[in-house]
């Protein structure tokens, strides 16, 4: 069976839930101008997006011997919206105009309402919805219908996850202002704001909703770990060198942030003074036009800090296989985690 970002009929299963469950929540209030932001939501949630959340999740459950049902695909939809809430908010945090191939949702609100104050709106705006996507999603887990006791030790998992992802978002917003970040330092940052939340922890939420143990939990997290780091980087390498249309985000906003990826952590360990000078100078200009950047890729390429990422993400990947082989999971949920692994790491569709 091909087990893809874009597996047909998982893919629309899960979209079918959160369809379902975002028509059961309408405005409340009528007033057309809270209708259009309603929408704005909804099509940014249905619009687009791997799912790769809701698929890892979906697979926990079924490796621990949950069978295949409706209960479970409203779980795992439940963490696209708290992936939802998050996006937005990154999307602002960061001054990201482009998601998913389209306006992020503060940039459509700003032009919706267009004059002196419509940035602050935007935001404002942005930051609501986002917020409101994140409670749904918690309302979405808690009303799936699995067993009390399980969906119980699942919420933990979820609690730890968002508190988690959480604070990776908050130290990548103090790496901006700690010039240099270290190595070490920028893998701590992915280490949260990525791969726990997008691999590990919806692997266990899965998993604990079908009354997995806690040695299943445990092997999902020496394989959900190094994969979502190596998810991460391959996202670091993509969001510097790969194109708005392979994406979805501006290839030039890595740079322009100035973000402490780990990629640009190596290139500043292995830079001649001058190419550190460079980076120092040109990386976080918010200004920045394609030919600085296209500088600065160079200088990540003469340095090998691409070469070395490249490696790290073959690592990781492979200790992550060999932590899936050694799991007592089910062998249909094991073929379809490798599967999915080598397209987390690779992006490949
Ligand atoms: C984006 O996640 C944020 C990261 C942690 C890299 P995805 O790459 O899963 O984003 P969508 O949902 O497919 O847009
Ligand atoms: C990541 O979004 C936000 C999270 C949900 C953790 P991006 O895809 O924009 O990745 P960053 O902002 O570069 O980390
Ligand atoms: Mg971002
Ligand atoms: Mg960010």
């Amino acid at each position: 069976m091909p087990v893809g970002f874009t597996q047909h009929s998982l893919g629309s299963r899960i979209d079918q839930q959160l369809s379902a469950f975002l028509e059961s929540w309408r405005a409340p209030v009528s007033d057309p101008d809270v209708e259009v932001a309603y929408k704005v939501l909804n099509e940014f949630v249905l619009g687009g997006g791997k799912r790769v959340r809701p698929q890892l999740c979906y697979w926990g459950w079924r490796g621990a011997g949950g069978d295949d049902c409706e209960e479970i695909i409203k779980a795992a939809a439940a963490l696209e919206l708290c992936h939802a809430g998050l996006l937005i908010h990154d999307d602002i945090m960061d001054g990201s105009e482009l998601r998913r191939g389209r306006s992020t949702v503060h940039k459509s609100l700003e032009r919706l309402h267009a004059g002196p104050g419509a940035q602050v709106f935007g935001q404002a705006g942005g930051i609501l919805l986002g917020t409101l996507s994140l409670a749904w999603s918690d309302a979405m887990l808690s009303s799936c219908g699995v067993d009390p006791p399980r969906l119980r030790a699942a919420h933990r998992v979820f609690d730890a996850m968002r508190t988690e992802v959480i604070s990776g978002q908050y130290l990548d917003m103090l790496a901006q202002l700690r010039a240099g970040a270290s190595v070490d330092e920028a893998l701590t940052v992915i280490r949260y704001k990525t791969a726990k939340y997008t691999v590990e922890r919806p692997l266990q939420i899965g998993g604990a909703l079908a009354g997995g143990d806690p040695g299943l939990l445990e092997s999902y997290s020496r394989f959900g770990v190094p994969l979502g780091e190596a998810f991460q980087l391959r996202d670091d390498v993509l969001g510097t060198f790969g194109s708005a249309a392979e994406t979805g985000k501006s290839a030039l906003d890595d740079l322009r942030e100035g973000k402490h990826t780990v990629l640009v952590a190596h290139a500043l360990r292995r830079a001649t003074p001058a190419q550190r000078e460079h980076l120092r100078r040109w990386h976080g200009d918010p200004e920045l036009g394609e030919e600085r950047a296209a500088e600065l890729r160079q200088i990540l390429l003469d340095t090998g800090a691409v070469a070395k990422v490249e490696d790290m993400i073959e690592h990781r990947v492979r200790e992550a296989v060999t932590a899936l082989a050694e799991a007592d999971i089910k062998p249909e949920a094991a073929s379809a985690l490798t599967v999915l692994a080598d397209r987390l790491a690779h992006r490949t569709r």
